[in-house]
């Protein structure tokens, strides 16, 4: 097992990576103090396949853990379904000090966190993610929150978790689609900030696919460290946890034009090559860096290529978006793999070349 820390001072937490860690979780708790009730939030199908390695570990540590289930999908992330969760909270007498055990992808870690964070005013929680994009992103740096009608995390607050546990074995039963999905992230955290990462995933992306747990498992490490080294340096997204934001501006546009049709992996992948295209453009990114993760991105198996969408419905997309300041279009862009810069000087017309490929 691997571990890496978080530092932010007195909300430092573990994150811990391997093999084999439901059942060891229950007395990882134990030995924060935590005993007594425990509460898990999970969605039916996490619940089916990881519930009882988990439960196992809790009661051999001695704790009394309630299961609170919520059907998996994008549209459990609601005040609606908070609100449930709420009520199920007090009828099993959870109390201040019950740890929240948030176990599934990234829908549950964002509902969950947000009722633990907002449960009592603020409870302990735990993140033990089971989808590729929950290990590698979603879990670290405490940004919990729900939907809105269309709107995406609109509502939320930063509530950093007490330990996370990124269990690899979770991995080997996530659909196809899903690992794909997560492998965007994977590559942007590279691409931001890692070279040597970046020539590892070149290199292994193939061995990742097929389910090689030991390339799992170095993905999974190196991710973390990326994220957690950006959040440590700027937890409430100040300055350089934008940086994060790479590819999505353009993809959150997709996503959005796409009527949320298409998955969060593809329009960021597309993103991806848009924001290197431009920063080619812009006389910042060698030609042959934009090739490289083009590459990359089809080895993982995800698209390079402009999804049928219209580019006005895009570019309007863009123009609505979170990042956008005072009316300025914020772009995290690339000087080369593994060193970014941001910049609200790109123009529509230059995202629209980039979309569709002109050189
Ligand atoms: N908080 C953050 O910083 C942050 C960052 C990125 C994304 N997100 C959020 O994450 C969400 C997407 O998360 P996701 O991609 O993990 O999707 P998800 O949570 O919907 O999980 C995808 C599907 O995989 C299933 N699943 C989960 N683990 C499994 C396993 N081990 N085996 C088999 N099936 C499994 C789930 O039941 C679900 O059907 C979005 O709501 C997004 O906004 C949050």
């Amino acid at each position: 097992m691997k571990k890496v820390k978080v530092e932010l001072g007195s909300n430092s937490y573990e994150i811990r990576i391997g093999a084999d860690l439901l059942t060891r979780t229950g007395l990882w708790l134990r030995e924060r103090g935590f005993s007594g009730k425990a509460a898990i939030i999970t969605d039916t199908t996490v619940k089916g396949l990881y519930i009882d390695a988990l439960n196992q570990g809790l009661t051999i540590a001695g704790f009394k853990a309630a299961t609170l289930e919520v059907p998996a999908g994008e549209e459990q992330k609601s005040l609606e379904s908070a609100g449930r969760l709420y009520h199920e909270l007090t009828s099993s007498y959870a109390e201040r000090t019950t740890p929240i055990l948030a176990l599934g992808g990234g829908v549950i870690g964002d509902l969950a966190g947000f009722v633990a964070a907002t449960y009592m005013r603020g409870v302990p929680l735990i993140h033990i993610p089971t989808t590729l994009l929950a290990q590698v992103d979603s879990s670290i740096g405490g940004k919990t929150a729900v939907d809105h009608g269309q709107l995406k995390n609109v509502i939320g607050v930063f509530y950093q978790p007490k330990l996370v546990v990124a269990d690899i074995d979770t991995l080997k039963t996530l659909p196809e689609d899903e690992l794909t999905n997560g492998m965007a992230e994977v590559i942007k955290h590279a691409v931001i900030r890692n070279r040597n990462f970046f020539d590892f995933l070149d290199n292994n992306l193939e061995k990742a696919r097929a389910i090689d747990m030991s390339v799992l498992e170095e993905i999974v490490l190196e991710n973390v460290r990326i994220k957690a080294e950006i959040v440590a340096k700027d937890e409430k997204e100040s300055g350089l946890r934008g940086i994060l934001n790479y590819g999505h501006t353009v993809g959150h546009a997709i996503e959005a034009a796409s009527n949320f049709q298409l998955k969060h992996g593809q329009c960021v992948a597309i993103g991806m090559i848009a924001a290197a295209r431009i920063s080619n453009k812009m006389g910042k990114l060698d030609k042959s860096d934009v090739t490289r993760l083009t590459d990359v991105i089809r080895k993982a198996g995800l698209p390079t290529e402009m999804p049928d969408l219209k580019m006005e419905d895009i570019i309007q997309a863009m123009k609505h978006d979170k990042k956008v300041q005072q009316d300025k279009i914020r772009f995290v862009l690339l000087k080369s793999i593994g060193d970014t810069f941001i910049t609200d000087e790109v123009s529509p017309s230059l995202v629209e070349e980039a979309l569709l490929g002109q050189e």
